[in-house]
């Protein structure tokens, strides 16, 4: 007697179609995601016209989809699974300086600025000096460490946001550190800013009685050779939306001083060490509690 589809057996039965030769990785996932899938479905007793107004939601987030927008990815992000699959991905032991989102905003190729060199190219919003030094997590200097890093001018719009109005490389740029592992540039103190919310994500966000902004932060990606890839931000203290970051990015680890500043440079100051972990060190097995 065949075995058909049933409310009861749903999962089951889908998931037993699967052929004996694939892949072994393919099936886990695929078994996972229908079982959790069919669970979810059940448990909320979704209804006909729901299921539909989901297939339109993802209709519309495809839709909205371009060279310049990933609606998916920002779905993904305000979900928390963003920050799940970066949590699971980068385990670190104690000491080292923790990943966060990418964010969409980062471009491959800003240029190479001389340290202490300023990314502000419009000249726009509070100076600030960042400074601080690139370390292994036993304390030492790490030479040759390449920062990449990025921000939102003073209205809270990156340069990719306003292709005529802005820079290409404006608020962005990439330091190489020396000998003693130091770097410092002049950025400004970033502003707080929404995510893209002019689309089906924004409009579910509202339906939440959620609100899409993200605090204030410098974004700094940190590669060297010998040493895991660092995609991490520095936040603003005092910002009022630390604590509800629309995409769950925060850490505490990563709040950073922003002082004022007493040398005249710049209006403001803040120094963060960054701390990497070799590609050598073993894997950290589960996640530490950082609370
Ligand atoms: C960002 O920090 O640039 C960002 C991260 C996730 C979604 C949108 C923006
Ligand atoms: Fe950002």
């Amino acid at each position: 007697m065949p075995r058909y589809f049933t409310e009861a057996n749903s999962e089951e039965t889908v998931n037993a179609r699967m052929g004996a030769e694939i892949d072994p990785r393919l099936r886990q996932i695929m078994a996972a995601l229908v079982r959790h899938l069919h669970a979810f479905a059940k448990e909320v007793a979704l209804t006909e016209a729901e299921w539909a107004f989901g297939i339109d939601f993802l209709t519309k987030a495809g839709q909205m989809c371009s060279e310049e927008r990933q609606e998916f990815i920002l779905l993904s992000d305000v979900l928390g699974l963003s920050m799940l699959v970066d949590a699971i991905n980068h385990r670190r032991p104690p000491g080292a300086t923790e990943n966060t989102v990418l964010g969409p905003f980062h471009v491959a190729g800003a240029p190479e600025r001389a340290m202490g060199e300023s990314i502000s190219l419009d000249g726009k919003g509070e100076t600030c000096l960042y400074t601080g030094r690139v370390l292994t997590v036993g304390g030492a200097p790490i030479v040759g460490a390449r920062i990449d890093v990025w921000s939102d001018n003073a209205e809270g719009f990156y340069s990719v946001q306003q292709p005529g109005l802005q820079d290409k490389w404006n608020n962005r740029g990439v330091f190489i550190t020396g000998p003693d592992g130091h770097y410092e540039f002049i950025g400004i103190k970033p502003v707080s800013y929404p995510i893209p919310d002019d689309g089906p994500v924004g409009k579910m966000l509202t339906a939440l009685g959620r609100h899409p902004r993200r605090p204030a932060h410098m974004h700094f990606m940190i590669t060297a050779p010998g040493y895991q890839r660092l995609v991490t931000h520095t936040f603003v203290g005092d910002d009022p939306w630390l604590s509800t970051d629309a995409v769950f990015g925060v850490k505490a680890s990563l709040i950073a001083p922003f002082e004022p500043a007493t040398d005249g440079r710049t209006r403001w100051r803040s120094p963060f060490d960054f701390v990497l972990v070799a590609d050598t060190d073993a894997p950290t097995a589960h996640p530490p509690d950082r609370r």
